[in-house]
């Protein structure tokens, strides 16, 4: 089978990450480019890696060569543009969060794959560890009985110069604060395990630091099938954890780790019950361990690309999470609880996720 070729468009702090889960895939693929609006640092990045060529920009990309494969890792501002002009030019994409800036963006997205054949998929690396996937199961099977309650925290610390990276702490360019770069990968774990949500009421703050976006996000949710819970997010906490707890009918699991998780971050608690064995024996079916990285996410979207299947998760499901936290915002600025599915074209929260911004 022929290599996947692959160009990397961005090569900041967070592409050395992309490249060791490329380097991870074996000879499956090779990088055949890679694109900086920094032009020494993208030729240095493929000095670096051995990458035949280096551009200034994604055009010069697309008039030289014909990648199978896109990994975006520019700044959250530029993952639109760059996502449509990789489609347009027959190159799948694998983007980093967040996908887009606004529901508007994403439908473009979606009508753009639909329009080309080639495929979209954002990097939500915390649904691909095999524990997570593990839990998932469980709670689709009924096997720990109903969720009851959940508790989803991200409590993260950025320091001041964080922020001095000038697309940073502001709405246009970063597209929103903890909620939507740091929480995003919690929340979006927590909610594709909890299922479909109904409501959402939250409250945003800008504390402690000299930025546009919120660094704390605190939420309550109510789930469709009558569950509930509270959301925590804050880039200000110096003790730093990303906490999940679900508390359902029969046992509570729990996942306590910072940025990846692995099989040991998990503890599974049962109450004193005759249902203890059935269970106690699911949960230890626990299968081999894959890790929540970037690196395991990447294997499954060359597998599905082997198969010419769309890679999961799909732009409608990326869609999903992002009108969660769209959500989140409208009910921070409105005051309001909002209900999930009424942002709808003709809503300021369609066009942007805080309904003000105009995305460029
Ligand atoms: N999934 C994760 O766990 C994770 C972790 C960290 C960062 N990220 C994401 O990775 C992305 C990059 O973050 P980073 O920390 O590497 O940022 P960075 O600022 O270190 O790197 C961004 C790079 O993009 C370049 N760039 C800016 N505008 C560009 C344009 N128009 N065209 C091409 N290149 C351009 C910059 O010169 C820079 O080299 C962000 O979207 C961030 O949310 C994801």
């Amino acid at each position: 089978m022929s290599k996947t070729q692959i160009a990397l468009i961005g090569c900041g702090k967070f592409a050395h990450g992309h490249m060791r889960s490329i380097q991870e895939q074996g000879d499956r693929t090779e990088v055949i480019a890679v694109v900086d609006i920094d032009e020494t640092r993208a030729r240095e990045f493929a000095a670096t890696y051995n990458i035949p060529h280096s551009y200034g920009g994604p055009e010069a990309l697309f008039r030289e060569q014909h990648p199978d494969l896109v990994i975006i890792v520019s700044p959250p501002g530029d993952h639109f543009h760059h996502c449509i002009e990789a489609l347009e030019a027959g190159s799948h994409v694998l983007c980093e969060k967040p996908l887009a800036g606004s529901l508007a963006q994403l439908d473009q997205i979606e009508a753009t794959i639909q329009r080309t054949g080639s495929t979209c998929t954002g990097v939500l690396q915390w649904r691909y560890g095999s524990s997570g996937q593990h839990v998932k199961r469980l709670l689709d099977e009924g096997a720990l009985g109903k969720p009851l309650v959940g508790i989803c925290q991200t409590t993260w610390y950025r320091e001041p110069a964080y922020y001095e990276i000038p697309w940073r702490g502001k709405w246009a360019t970063e597209l929103g604060g903890v909620a939507m770069t740091l929480g995003i990968h919690a929340m979006d774990f927590f909610m594709w395990l909890m299922g479909d949500w109904d409501t959402i009421s939250a409250t945003v703050g800008t504390l402690d630091r000299d930025i546009e976006v919120e660094n704390v996000a605190l939420a309550h949710v109510h789930f469709s099938n009558g569950a509930m819970a509270s959301l925590i997010n804050s880039a200000v906490s110096p003790h730093q954890e990303s906490y999940i707890r679900i508390d359902c009918q029969q046992a509570t699991v729990e996942l306590r780790h910072l940025y990846s998780y692995r099989d040991e971050s998990w503890t599974f608690t049962l109450p004193p019950t005759e249902l203890r064995t059935k269970a106690l024996k699911q949960w230890e079916t626990m299968p081999e361990e894959k890790p929540a990285t970037i690196g395991t996410q990447l294997a499954s979207l060359l597998d599905a690309l082997d198969r010419s299947e769309a890679p999961w998760p799909r732009v409608d499901d990326v869609r999903s999470t992002i009108e969660f936290l769209t959500s989140l915002y409208k009910s921070a600025f409105t005051g309001q609880p909002v209900k999930r599915g009424s942002i709808l074209p003709g809503d300021p929260f369609y066009m942007s996720v805080n309904g003000k911004t105009e995305l460029a």
